[in-house]
C-alpha cells in the first residue's frame, strides 16, 4: 500500500528527530513492502521565519489531504518574546484545532532497563502501563473571552475555561474504546469540587460509563491524581481528562519512564487522520548536535502506523525494535548510565532499523 505522510519538523531538535523517525519508517517500508510518500512543510518558529505565520493555510490544507502528520517540536528562545504577536505554539494549537484532533493519546510505559533512571523507586514502577487520553481542542486553551486590558488599578488578563457536552462525550468515548482493548479500567480526572466545567465533565463522563458496564470506572480529583501518579502509578490503566489537566499531568507522568525523550503521542479525531509527535519540546540547546533522543518520535511513528495507517504488525515491529535496542545496552544521553553504550540521534535510528530488519 502507498501512504501520504506530511512531515512538520518544526524547531530546535525537531528536524533531527523527524529525520531519524523517517529513516526507521524507511526500514518498515522495505521490510513490509509499503511505500510512504512524504511532503514537508513548516510549523512553529520555522514557519514564522519563512512565512510570517506559525501555520499557513496551505500547510493546514496539505495536512488535511494526507493520511497522517508527523511533527517534531515547536518553539525556542528566538520567538519567546511575551509581547510577540505570533508565537510558535499558536501553530501547533491551530493544527490540532484545524484538523479537529480532539483526543490526544499519551501512553506511559516503564522499561525495566530504565527503572533506575526515573526519580521514583523501582518498586513503584513495576507494572506501570498507563494511557492518558487528553482532550485537545477545547478547555482554557481555546475558550473565549480571552484578553489583556489596562485599568486604573493596573492590568487584567482573562482566559476562559469552557466545555460542552459533545466535546466531553466524544473524548470520553475514545477513552472507553481504548480501555476495552486494555485492562478495562477508566479513571476520569476533574476538579468538580470547584469548577463548573468539571461538574459537567463528571456528569457527562458518568453517562458514557453507564453505557460500558464491562469497564471499571472511577473518578478522581486532579490534585489527588497528581499525588497517586507518584504513589501508585501502576494502579492506572486509561485516564481521561481535559486539555490543561492533561498537559500538566503528562509531564509529571513522563518521569515514570525516566525521560520525556521516551514518550510518544497521537492526536486523533473522528476519522483516521492523525497527528503524531513526541510529548517533549524543541530542546533548543541540543539542536543540531546529534544528541537528542529520537525514541519518542520513533514511537510516535509507530502509533501513526497503528492508528492512521492500520498497520498493526508494523507498529509492533517498531516497538519491539526499540525494546531490543534498550535490551542490547544502547542509550541516548538523557537516559545514559554506567556500563551502557552511548548513541547519538542518527545512530539510535540505525540500530533500531537494524533490529526491525533482523526480527
Ligand atoms: C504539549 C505542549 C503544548 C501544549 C504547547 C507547546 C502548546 O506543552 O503538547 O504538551 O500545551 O499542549
Ligand atoms: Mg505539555
Amino acid at each position: 500500500m502507498s501512504y501520504q505522510i506530511t512531515l512538520l519538523p518544526g524547531d530546535g531538535i525537531g528536524p533531527e528527530i523527524v529525520k531519524t523517525a523517517v529513516d526507521v519508517l524507511g526500514q518498515v517500508a522495505t521490510t513490509f513492502g509499503h511505500s510512504f510518500a512524504y511532503q514537508e512543510a513548516h510549523i512553529g518558529g520555522a514557519a514564522i521565519d519563512a512565512e510570517g505565520t506559525a501555520l499557513s493555510k496551505e500547510t493546514l490544507a496539505l495536512c488535511k489531504a494526507s493520511d497522517a502528520v508527523l511533527l517534531g517540536a515547536v518553539g525556542g528562545p528566538k520567538w519567546d518574546d511575551p509581547r510577540a504577536k505570533v508565537r510558535p505554539e499558536q501553530g501547533l494549537l491551530a493544527l490540532r484545532k484545524g484538523l479537529d484532533l480532539y483526543a490526544n493519546l499519551r501512553p506511559v510505559k516503564c522499561w525495566p532497563e530504565l527503572y533506575h533512571v526515573s526519580p521514583l523507586r523501582a518498586e513503584l514502577l513495576q507494572g506501570v502501563d498507563l494511557l492518558v487520553v487528553r482532550e485537545l481542542t477545547s478547555d482554557i486553551y481555546f475558550g473565549k473571552p480571552r484578553f489583556r486590558r489596562t485599568y486604573s488599578y493596573g492590568e487584567r488578563a482573562v482566559d476562559t475555561m469552557s466545555y460542552t457536552t459533545p466535546e466531553i462525550d466524544r473524548v470520553v468515548q475514545w477513552a472507553f474504546r481504548l480501555a476495552a482493548q486494555r485492562r478495562k479500567k477508566v479513571t476520569s480526572v476533574d476538579k468538580a469540587n470547584v469548577l463548573e466545567c468539571s461538574r459537567l465533565w463528571r456528569e457527562t463522563a458518568q453517562r458514557v460509563a453507564d453505557q460500558h458496564p464491562e469497564i471499571q470506572y472511577e473518578v478522581i480529583l486532579v490534585d489527588a491524581c497528581a499525588m497517586y501518579l507518584m504513589k501508585q502509578p501502576a494502579s492506572f490503566d486509561v485516564l481521561v481528562m481535559g486539555n490543561m489537566f492533561g498537559d500538566i499531568l503528562t509531564d509529571e507522568a513522563s518521569m515514570l519512564a525516566g525521560s520525556m525523550g521516551m514518550l510518544p503521542s497521537a492526536s486523533l479525531g473522528s476519522g483516521t487522520l492523525g497527528l503524531y509527535e513526541p510529548i517533549h519540546g524543541s530542546a533548543p540547546k541540543y539542536a543540531g548536535q546529534d544528541v537528542a533522543n529520537p525514541i519518542a518520535t520513533i514511537l510516535s511513528a509507530a502509533m501513526m502506523l497503528r492508528y492512521s495507517l492500520g498497520l498493526e504488525k508494523e507498529a509492533v515491529a517498531v516497538e519491539g525494535a526499540v525494546a531490543q535496542y534498550l535490551a542490547d545496552g544502547y542509550r541516548t544521553r538523557d537516559v545514559m548510565s554506567e556500563g551502557m553504550k552511548l548513541t547519538g540521534t542518527r545512530r539510535t535510528g540505525e540500530l533500531i532499523a537494524e533490529r526491525i530488519r533482523a526480527a
